[in-house]
């Protein structure tokens, strides 16, 4: 059974006699005290779960009696007893915080109905707020969990894409590592163009499965030793729209699609599939257009010696305004050599 200490307070020494019997009889324990000062001491050393006072007694009254209880100890019940004269003030005490008040002189079944239903009610109070803040960690914890497994998911998918993209640059002869490298080469020159944040995954994700719809390329086309004919480019060319189709309809991809539908196009409109011009042609897309140009030459190739950077950088200059956005040349000339041999060093590590 839970505790069920009570705490008297009057000034009248018979009363408090008369409550103590009452209580002890019902099975309580009871602390005693004879005024307000006494009763709040003895509450902070005992702290009762109920405290029935006086209203009226000297020095400190019932009512302050109340307010530093309850200060102390918010969950406490408190019964005040009250002459006829003092309803008023009774009334008052209920605006308070006590549970009750009884008409002196004490009707002892009264009291204790009152009593019960004051300590009930208490407990009624503290079972719901446990319950509440029970409900509260386990908001919190759910949520906790949930950010994780959101963080796992996303990482997951990265290294799913990355996987990917190595794999279709082991499809094409002599370009290990190329979606590795361009990723990097790409963060960086979006970094200096000032690319939002939140905007990197899709922009990131566009350029590990820029070539994603090489998939659907014949291998005769794709691995052929030699130059292309003008039918066979025709089919290589269907590429970008091929790797829309693939991954538009999966919503996390679906932000990678400018990058993958538009990684051909040019910035003087003479790219495909669709010859948008300029800024018509998204920024992603004329990232990938900047890096990948530099990796593609500066990275040995079965058909081609690894040109140094500076001579890559000076082709990529007189290119800017007929293949690539000149804004995004000037940003990408901005990534200082360092970064970019980090990231041609990293993309080969195991
Ligand atoms: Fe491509």
């Amino acid at each position: 059974m839970a505790q069920r200490d009570i705490l008297i307070v009057d000034d009248d020494r018979q009363v408090r006699e008369v409550l103590h019997q009452i209580f002890v009889a019902a099975g309580y324990n009871c602390l005693l005290a004879n005024d307000g000062r006494e009763g709040v001491e003895v509450f902070k050393a005992g702290r009762p779960q109920l405290v029935v006072t006086d209203l009226k007694m000297p020095g400190m009254t019932g009512i302050e009696l109340l307010q530093q209880v309850r200060a102390a100890d918010g969950d406490v019940a408190v019964i005040v007893l009250t002459g006829a004269a003092d309803v008023k003030t009774a009334i008052a005490s209920l605006k308070l915080g006590a549970h009750d008040f009884i008409m002196k002189p004490v009707n002892m079944d009264e009291l204790l109905i009152a009593t019960e239903r004051a300590l009930e009610r208490r407990q009624l109070l503290i079972d719901r707020r446990e319950y509440h803040d029970l409900l509260e960690r386990r908001v919190v914890e759910a949520t906790r969990d949930l950010a994780s497994a959101y963080r796992q998911l996303q990482e997951t998918y990265h290294s799913t894409l990355e996987a990917l993209g190595s794999a279709l640059d082991t499809r094409d002869v002599g370009t290990e590592a190329h979606s590795r490298r361009v990723h990097g080469y790409a963060l960086a020159t979006a970094h200096e163009h000032g690319v939002p944040e939140p905007d990197l995954p899709d922009l990131a994700h566009g350029v590990l499965l820029h070539d994603i719809g090489k998939i659907g390329i014949p291998d005769a086309i794709l691995l052929k030793p030699g130059p292309l004919t003008p039918e066979e480019w025709k089919v290589m060319r269907r590429h970008p729209d091929i790797g829309k189709a693939l991954i538009e309809r999966i919503p996390f991809l679906r932000g990678a699609v400018p990058v993958v539908w538009s990684h051909h196009e040019k910035w003087d409109g003479s790219g495909y599939p669709r010859g948008l011009q300029g800024e018509e042609i998204p920024l992603g897309a004329r990232i990938f257009m900047v890096v990948d140009a530099f990796d593609a030459m500066t990275f040995d190739r079965p058909y081609s010696k690894a040109k140094p950077f500076d001579v890559a950088k000076a082709e990529i200059k007189r290119c800017a305004g007929a293949h690539f956005d000149p804004s995004v040349v000037r940003s990408f000339f901005q990534v200082p050599d360092a970064l970019l041999e980090e990231v041609r060093r990293k993309s080969v590590e195991p």
